[in-house]
């Protein structure tokens, strides 16, 4: 098993990877909470897939359980999701000394993570991410939250759990669609800060040839995510890094009003734009772009650009992460270092503008 501590000034926890490790959840989870009681929040697909062992492994561990399931995907993450979930905590009587345990994705992470925040002023809980994008990047670091009809994850809080336990060996039930999201995340942090692991990925030869050594890429990915989050856990300064890609990615997405891209294709596309306006600023060396595209196509990514530049600054412009001086990019000096660089809205189009035309 591989064990990493994120080290905060709050609270410190666990993260714990190892393939089967969900058989033996239960008394991972014992071990850092005396809870009577644990209440599973997770989504129709994972529970039909993993409920029976999960359920085991608490019972195992002497806890009483209870799960509610949410409708898979990002339709879970409303308003009206939220207040359901609460009221059905409210009408099994849960209490605070009771915990609240995220067994599946993002969504669910973010949507239990947050319900723990808030229901009674908070319960503990402890994340057991089943997709690859949640093992490597949304069950670490305590970002929670829903979303609004007018944006994604504006309603959130900051709140860590008490542990995380990764199960690679779930993550074979996957499909390649869903494992080529995650891969995004996983090319980022190869990019922005392990030049290792982008070695690691440039040798294999896609994601069947990647898949058994997951265990050793989630644990390259969730170290990486500590090391931002210990520095920054409230994402004003070094863990803004972690959005490599994501600026124009989020563009993208809202672009195609979240139909066209997948989050994970729309980070795979943002990621080669921001190598290429590395390069025409001087600030990438040359053909990094090249290697992040090679990449990205590898694990069934996209790296085509097709967007209008002017549309993609107009949804950038608008994205919480600027400030007045202009647009804070994440770029790459070079493949594992990357840096913050402010630029001007006129000399973003400009470049923009060369390089989405040279694209097309
Ligand atoms: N909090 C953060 O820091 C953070 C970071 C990145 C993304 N996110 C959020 O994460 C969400 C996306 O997460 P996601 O990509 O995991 O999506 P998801 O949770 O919707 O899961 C994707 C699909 O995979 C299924 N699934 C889950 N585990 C499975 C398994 N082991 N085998 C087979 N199917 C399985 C789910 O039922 C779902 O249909 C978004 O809402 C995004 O905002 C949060
Ligand atoms: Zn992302």
């Amino acid at each position: 098993m591989s064990e990493i501590i994120v080290k905060l000034p709050a609270a410190s926890y666990k993260i714990q990877i190892e393939s089967g490790i969900l058989n033996m959840c239960g008394e991972r989870i014992r071990a850092v909470s005396s809870a009577k009681r644990a209440i599973v929040i997770t989504d129709e697909k994972v529970w039909s897939l993993y409920g029976s062992r999960m359920e085991a492994a608490l019972k195992r561990a002497g806890f009483l359980t209870d799960s509610i399931q949410v409708e898979s995907g990002e339709g879970s993450k409303t308003i009206e999701s939220f207040t359901k979930l609460c009221g059905q905590l409210a009408d099994l009587h849960v209490l605070r000394d009771n915990l609240i345990i995220a067994f599946g994705g993002g969504v669910v992470g973010d949507l239990a993570g947050f319900t723990a925040a808030v229901y009674m002023r908070g319960l503990p809980y402890v994340q057991v991410p089943t997709t690859l994008l949640a093992q490597v990047d949304s069950s670490v670091g305590g970002k929670t939250g829903i979303d609004l009809p007018q944006g994604k994850n504006l309603l959130g809080a900051f709140y860590q759990p008490l542990l995380v336990v990764a199960d690679p060996a779930l993550l074979s039930t996957l499909d390649k669609k869903q494992l080529s999201e995650g891969m995004a995340e996983v090319i980022k942090y190869g990019a922005i800060s392990d030049k290792d692991l982008f070695h690691q990925l440039e040798n294999y030869g896609g994601l069947d040839e990647i898949l058994p050594h997951m265990e050793e890429i989630v644990y390259r990915c969730c170290n990486q995510k500590r090391i931002f989050v210990e520095w920054d856990e409230r994402d004003s300064g070094e863990r803004r890094k972690l959005n490599f890609g994501h600026s124009f990615g989020h563009a993208i997405e809202k672009i195609g009003e979240y139909r066209a891209h997948s989050h994970g294709e729309a980070v795979a596309i943002g990621m080669c734009i921001a190598a290429e306006v590395g390069e025409t600023l001087g600030l990438t060396p040359d053909g990094t772009g090249e290697r992040i595209k090679k990449l990205v196509e590898t694990y069934g990514l996209t790296s085509k650009i097709q967007t209008d530049y002017k549309k993609l600054i107009h949804h950038m412009a608008i994205d919480k992460k600027n400030d007045r001086k202009g647009f804070n990019l994440i770029l790459l000096k070079e493949i594992g270092e990357s840096l913050v660089h402010t630029i001007g809205e006129q000399e973003l189009e400009d470049i923009l503008g060369e390089i989405l035309e040279l694209a097309l």
